[in-house]
């Protein structure tokens, strides 16, 4: 591929349209070639279609997947355990001949593929799993939507782990991008098996290696952390949000935990921390919010209210007595580099320059196949800025020589954020992303 199409710095007077018009390019470019270089996949398999489709857990997730299905002449099992969940399921679907909504495991025996989207934590999984296995057709494919829980946790549930991989739905609603993710013990076969259907519901998948967070998830981690570590040092939660909405984020990041679930977040989060990723640290206003009932748009109240579900976020001065104790006044490591305050791109490079960093691990520990699949992965799974070209393509504009001095100044006080071999090597070299592939 070769390098992304550059503006005409000659003519400052459209410069910002330029860099915009140039970051779609990227993107449109990536875009272009998942269709042939979807990820780690092997392109020679055929993969079989899905006739019958199962879901395991009716919530937020399981319903949202279903819905897609549904517009594809796919036949749907759905199964959860709670009776709320059972006829909330009942009540959304209920018009579509094709979904059957059930507390009966059994029916999932003639699904080829089955998609498993319960609470995100491995007790639960495990039973669930255990359950499916136990009634799928010996050729089905089960499937976890784990945002966060590594596969090679999980497949030592399974008697036949060749069939299980993940299937990561990132808000399906408003997102295109589904992460492919093959454990160690996931066939070839499974692997091309899910890339199919994933294209069969016109989204995109990359397919990725394993590891806690995959891609999406533990870049937006370092994301929630570093805003996180802000509104602890006493930047307010709408400050922060509006300096990633004007750097382009459709919603920021307080609004985006709102929208998956303190609770989700949380227990994610715990995940990420657990194996060790460094750039997630226990925060504790998640748990703060989840103990007061406050876990985002599903109950109405999180870090904003939602008088409607749907609706606009709006203040609620209800929150800032539960952040108070954990909040020091707008101090530490928040200066701008010429010593004033803070402003917008400010705020969004001090959180976006850590998640360049974690994107560097996440290509050195070789979880995507080439670094252009981080750049996809970021901007069709959460929303970074088109017109921005990429996480990466926009670091290259920051420059990998400036990013890393940022970097090493900071990690004098947070020593996670220590730049990594990669990001010195292509500093010492001049090297920016998009010229090195
Ligand atoms: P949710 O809490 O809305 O739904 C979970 C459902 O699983 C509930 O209806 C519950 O009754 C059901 N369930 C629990 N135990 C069960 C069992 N033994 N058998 C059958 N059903 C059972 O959770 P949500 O948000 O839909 O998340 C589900 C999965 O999807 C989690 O792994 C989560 O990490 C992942 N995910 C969530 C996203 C989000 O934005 N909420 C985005 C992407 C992935």
């Amino acid at each position: 591929m070769s390098d992304p199409p550059k503006p005409d710095m000659s003519s400052p007077d459209n410069l910002t349209e330029q860099l915009a018009q140039a970051g779609l390019d990227n993107d449109a470019a990536l875009v272009l070639r998942n269709r042939t270089a979807p990820g780690k996949v092997d392109l020679k398999l055929t993969p079989d279609p899905v006739k019958h489709l199962g879901i395991v857990g009716c919530g937020l997730m399981g319903c949202s997947i279903a819905a897609l299905a549904v517009g594809q002449n796919i036949s749907i099992t759905m199964v959860d355990v709670a009776p709320t969940a059972l006829s909330a399921a009942r009540e959304t679907f209920a018009d579509e001949d094709r979904v059957t909504v059930t507390d009966q495991y059994d029916l999932l025996s003639s699904a080829d593929l089955i998609i498993e989207a319960v609470v995100e934590t491995l007790p639960v999984k495990k039973t669930v799993h255990e359950r499916i296995e136990s009634v799928a057709a010996s050729g089905a494919i089960i499937a976890s939507n784990t945002s966060s829980i590594p596969l090679v946790s999980m497949e030592k549930h399974f008697r036949s782990p060749e069939r299980f991989c993940g299937i990561h739905f990132c808000h399906p609603e408003v997102m295109s991008l589904v992460e492919v993710i093959s454990g160690p013990g996931t066939s070839a076969q499974t692997t091309a098996n899910a890339v199919g259907f994933v294209r069969q519901l016109e989204k995109m998948p990359v397919a990725i290696g394993d590891g806690a967070g995959f891609v999406v998830n533990r870049l937006l981690s370092a994301m929630l952390n570093q805003s996180l570590r802000l509104l602890s040092q006493g930047v307010a939660v709408a400050d922060i949000d509006a300096a990633m909405r004007k750097f382009g984020f459709k919603a920021g990041p307080f609004e985006i935990i709102d929208i998956i679930g303190a609770d989700t977040c949380m227990y994610a989060g715990r995940t990420m921390w657990e194996h060790k990723l460094e750039c997630v640290s226990l925060s504790p206003i998640l748990p703060r919010l989840v103990k007061h009932g406050r876990l985002g748009r599903k109950t109405g109240v999180g870090f904003y209210k939602y008088p409607d579900p749907r609706g606009e976020a709006l203040v609620d001065p209800e929150l800032q007595p539960l952040l108070d104790p954990y909040q020091q006044t707008f101090a530490l490591g928040v200066e701008s580099a010429d010593g004033g305050k803070k402003n917008d791109l400010d705020l969004a490079r001090q959180i976006l320059v850590p998640v360049v960093l974690e994107a560097t691990r996440v290509i050195d520990q070789g979880i995507v196949n080439d670094f252009r699949d981080v750049d996809l992965a970021f901007t069709h799974g959460l929303s970074f800025p088109r017109q921005r070209g990429g996480l990466l393509y926009w670091a290259d504009q920051v420059g990998v020589a400036e990013l890393t001095k940022m970097l090493d100044q900071r990690s004098v006080a947070d020593p996670a954020l220590k730049p990594t071999a990669l990001l010195v090597s292509m500093s010492c070299r001049g090297q920016s992303f998009y010229s090195v592939s």
